[in-house]
């Protein structure tokens, strides 16, 4: 697929990509072996991740989904997001992994496991596609991760401007 004009250049190919979440649910089946694991996506990004993870995972999965929203467009304020779109089932007595397309300042992965860990699951951990660590605001234990980048706004394989690109198959970063 030719890049659009608004892509500066591509920082991971979809070859890379599939290459790495092949290793990480082989990571994923390994710590979990012998389980069932809930994966919980959180919409609309990280669909993409989620269902390329879900197949790269040997052990059985179930699958559930969220959304959430900003009550402010001030995302550096903590505590300003909620759930808009909840989970269909319960948490109790589940192996729950929050599946992120991406990790930013922390504030979203922060709140949903403050409010998932108050559902019983038997364990919660988090999976990020991308883990931008430079941008940290605060702490947000990520237990599996594809790639670190760098402080550069990225699209593609879930990620959006403006809600496009998300289905380019590799990711890149936009001129912007
Ligand atoms: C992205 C991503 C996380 C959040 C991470 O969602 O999916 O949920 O931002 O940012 P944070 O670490 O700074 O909290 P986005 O709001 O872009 O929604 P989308 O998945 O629908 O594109």
């Amino acid at each position: 697929m030719t890049p659009p004009p608004e892509i500066e250049k591509i920082l991971f190919t979809e070859e890379q990509i599939q290459a790495r979440i092949k290793d990480v649910g082989a990571e994923i089946s390994e710590a979990y072996a012998g389980r069932e694991l809930k994966l919980i996506s959180v919409l609309k990004g990280s669909v993409f991740f989620l269902t390329a993870l879900a197949r790269a995972i040997t052990i059985p999965v179930k699958i559930d989904f969220l959304a959430i929203s900003s009550f402010s467009s001030n995302r550096a304020a903590p505590g300003v997001v909620r759930i808009s779109k909840d989970l269909d089932e319960s948490l109790e007595g589940e192996d729950v992994l929050l599946v992120e397309d991406i990790v930013d300042t922390g504030l979203t992965v922060r709140y949903l496991l403050h409010t998932l860990a108050g559902r019983q699951p038997n364990s919660l951990a988090v999976c990020t596609f991308l883990d931008k660590t430079p941008r940290r605001l605060v702490q947000a234990p990520v237990r599996f991760r594809c790639f670190e980048i760098p402080d550069r706004f990225v699209v593609g394989f879930g990620l959006d401007y403006n809600q496009l690109y998300r289905n380019l198959p590799y990711v890149a970063v936009m001129k912007l």
